[in-house]
């Protein structure tokens, strides 16, 4: 149980958002950030912006914006860096990144040119479709990380921020199992001075951030954070983690339909999806070892919900793909298919056929804001450690060891819902209704 607060410390000052990889997601976070602060279009999308919460009974009728409910930091108190193999500045990226209209882009400009990337710690053998120069040299991991740490200090005096947060919104690397560097502190600690090939970039970002408390979230299905070792230094320094793999598109509709089929006790054969994108991200999960990450990272989502060892009749031959195709004219305009196959009364079989023309970073941008004010939160709150309440945000949820990752999209936000009650004092709600049955 999480404790609850005496008081939730007020967000004053600014709050610093770090981001390794200012790619195509990252630029449409930030010029979002910045469009809106400007008056110039809306948050949507975001929950931390838009959205509100019930607080009380239902016959209170009170539902406040949750920006109303528990103190988050302003959009106007954010300032934005980062690191990326590419020098270019966050306008000439985002217009590279050629998800946002010239116009807007423009009328930001000189806001966007402001933000230039630091130098990226970085290794194509981790992200093979990529190189770039802007890069830092180093003897060793350590003292990459260190550099990274340098960075990091300099940027909070800069910019005078009182918090930070960083949120990986890189490249996939290559799919990399959990091995022995990654048990123990002192192992990854040693093996950042040894240079160990099972610690790729991203894990280097990770330990810095950790190392220093900062609250660390993981965009990509990279392992970075999800090991051992830095859940365990999160643990000493304070600091609130939360990955994997942001859930946007495809995996956010998978975790939507998937809970109405086990609610109406539905069968599923099969269940195919496939997608065309032809973005920077697309091509650099045309390598089959990128790929071979995000596809471990998307197919685990309906196994938790169908659970096919106690509802074999129902999913237990369910056949489950994959597929991600490289296809360049659509560029960020993400095209997913999916082809469910159903059985209903008596084993009558049926289709459902999802068509989601989606825009990838329009989607990811807003998770990417509530990742950084509710992570901001938790550290004022003093959460530290795997932020499960947050699995809302994700494609392959980090979970707490022997713990099964919870994927059903409404139990992911009744449980967010409920840790901002909790950490206001209010009443959890469970939808029971008892208070139906109260005097009042
Ligand atoms: N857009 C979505 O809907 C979505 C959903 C889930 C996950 N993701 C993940 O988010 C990440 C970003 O997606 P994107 O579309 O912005 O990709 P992108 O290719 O446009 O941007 C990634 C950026 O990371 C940079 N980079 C790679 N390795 C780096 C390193 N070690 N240090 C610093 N910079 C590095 C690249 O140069 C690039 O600019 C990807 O891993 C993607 O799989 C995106």
């Amino acid at each position: 149980m999480i404790k609850k607060p005496n008081s939730i410390p007020k967000p004053k000052g600014k709050l610093g958002v770090l981001i390794p990889g200012m790619g195509a997601v990252a630029t449409t976070f930030m010029a979002g950030v910045i469009a809106v602060r400007k008056g110039l279009s809306q948050p949507i999308g975001s929950l931390t912006e838009m959205g509100t919460i019930r607080v009380g009974k239902r016959t209170d009728n009170n539902k406040p914006k949750i920006k109303d409910f528990i103190p988050l930091a302003k959009l106007n108190d954010i300032a934005f860096g980062g690191w990326d193999i590419f020098p270019e500045d966050m306008y000439d990226a985002a217009v590279h990144a050629d998800v946002l209209e010239k116009d807007l882009l423009n009328k930001i400009k000189r806001d966007l040119k402001k933000i230039k990337p630091m130098k990226a710690v970085f290794d194509n053998k981790y992200v093979t479709r990529l190189d770039g120069k802007h890069v830092k040299k180093g003897k060793t991991k350590m003292a990459l990380a260190k550099a990274v740490m340098k960075d990091i200090e300099n940027f909070k005096k800069e910019n005078k921020c009182t918090r930070l947060v960083m949120i990986w919104c890189g490249s996939t690397e290559i799919y990399l199992k959990e091995s022995k560097v990654h048990k123990t502190v002192k192992a990854l600690e040693e093996g950042l001075k040894n240079n160990d090939p099972n610690i790729p970039p991203s894990m280097i970002y990770a330990y810095a951030a950790i190392k220093m408390g900062i609250p660390y979230a993981n965009g990509a299905p990279n392992l970075s954070c999800d090991v051992p070792a830095l859940i365990q230094l999160a643990k000493e320094t304070q600091a609130p983690i939360a990955g994997k793999d942001f859930k946007t598109g495809q995996t956010f509709m998978k975790t939507v339909l998937a809970p109405a089929f086990k609610a109406r006790a539905i069968g599923v054969e099969g269940w195919f999806s496939t997608n065309i994108l032809g973005n920077r991200d697309g091509a650099v999960l045309d390598d089959p070892d990128s790929f071979k990450s995000k596809e471990v990272s998307k197919l685990g989502v309906l196994e938790q919900i169908f659970e096919p060892e106690i509802n074999k009749e129902l999913y237990g031959d369910m056949y489950h793909k994959v597929r991600i195709n490289y296809y360049p004219p659509r560029g960020d305009n993400k095209e997913g298919w999916d082809n469910i196959d159903i059985r209903g009364w008596l084993n009558y079989k049926m289709q459902i056929k999802v068509d989601f023309l989606c825009r990838d970073s329009i989607l990811a941008a807003p998770l990417c804001l509530d990742l950084v004010i509710f992570l901001d939160l938790a550290k004022r709150v003093g959460m530290s450690g795997i932020q499960e309440w947050l699995s809302f945000y994700w494609k392959s949820p980090q979970a707490k060891k022997g713990l099964t990752p919870q994927h059903d999209l409404f139990k992911q936000l009744e449980k967010l819902e409920n840790t901002l009650r909790h950490l206001k004092g209010e009443s959890l709600i469970n939808h029971l209704g008892l208070d139906y049955y109260e005097e009042d």
